[in-house]
């Protein structure tokens, strides 16, 4: 459902940047993906890029057979709302309103009434276990709790593909749990496509496939087999030959 071919970043400056060279990714439908690799190697450029948030310097992204930057602005941005869904680091949810009110956001823009939204927003929250703070304000919940809301509002709209940066970078390692295997459950129910950014070997692991890029490059990728504590020791292993800045992989690595 997704084709990277031969996609490169070149971010112009003072000094052009190469974050990208040459990345070729095929991704199918209802697979749920991992994108690992050191701080600086191009993981969120490359999400972004897939995200069409950010134009490739060359080569292509094919979402199920289209090329998105094709399309004129409105179009993109129709696709993008109606398409896609977005979970990031820092949840993004709009502090002004209510659990609820962030939810059915998505369709509020596209126009949709309001009893609808409210089963869609009710359907969506049972899922994620959230029913209770449906009503509550963004700062009188959790970090799980608003990171399962910012998941039921990608959701909401049931996209075809889900990308998430980081979604686990600000929770502790329980409401990282419960988020990572809510993503997994939503993945099997909808076969919703997912990617995701992680330096977490944990939330790696629940990933059908992880790819892992260095300087910008496909480094390797390894697949889950039958047991999810064999693929997080590869993951493991994996990213101690991949090496990288300390910061990212020294909880990981053997000492
Ligand atoms: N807008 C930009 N202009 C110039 N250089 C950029 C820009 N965005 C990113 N870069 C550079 O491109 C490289 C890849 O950045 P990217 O954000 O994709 O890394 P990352 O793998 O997501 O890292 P992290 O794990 O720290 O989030 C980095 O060297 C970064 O400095
Ligand atoms: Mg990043």
């Amino acid at each position: 459902m997704l084709q990277v071919n031969k996609v490169s970043k070149i971010y112009e400056g003072k000094i052009a940047y190469r974050a990208l060279s040459d990345i070729d990714l095929d991704i199918e439908q209802g697979e749920f993906v991992g994108i690992m690799g050191p701080s600086g190697s191009g993981k969120t450029t490359l999400l972004n890029i897939i995200a069409t948030i950010d134009e490739p310097t060359t080569g292509t992204v094919l979402i199920e057979g289209a090329n998105p930057y094709a399309l004129n602005k409105n179009k993109l941005a129709q696709f993008r709302r109606r398409s896609l869904g977005f979970v990031f680091q820092d949840f993004n949810l709009l502090h002004t309103l209510t659990v609820k009110e962030n939810i059915v956001l998505p369709l509020t823009l596209d126009g949709k009434r309001v009893k609808e939204m409210e089963e869609k927003a009710e359907a969506i929250a049972e899922k994620l276990g959230i029913t209770s703070i449906l009503n509550k304000r963004t700062y009188e919940i959790s970090g799980g709790q608003a990171q399962r809301a910012a998941i039921a509002r990608a959701m909401i709209h049931r996209p075809k593909l889900l990308l998430a940066d980081e979604p686990t970078g600000n929770l502790d390692s329980k409401a990282s749990k419960d988020v990572m295997g809510m993503l997994d459950a939503l993945n099997e129910e909808e076969q919703t496509t997912m990617l995701l950014v992680t330096h977490d070997p944990q939330a790696a692991s629940y990933c059908d496939r992880i790819i892992f890029i260095r300087d910008g490059k496909l480094y390797s990728e390894i697949h889950q087999g039958e047991h999810r504590q064999a693929f997080f020791q590869k993951i493991i292993d994996t990213l101690s030959l991949l090496g990288g800045d300390d910061n990212d992989f020294s909880s990981v690595r053997p000492e």
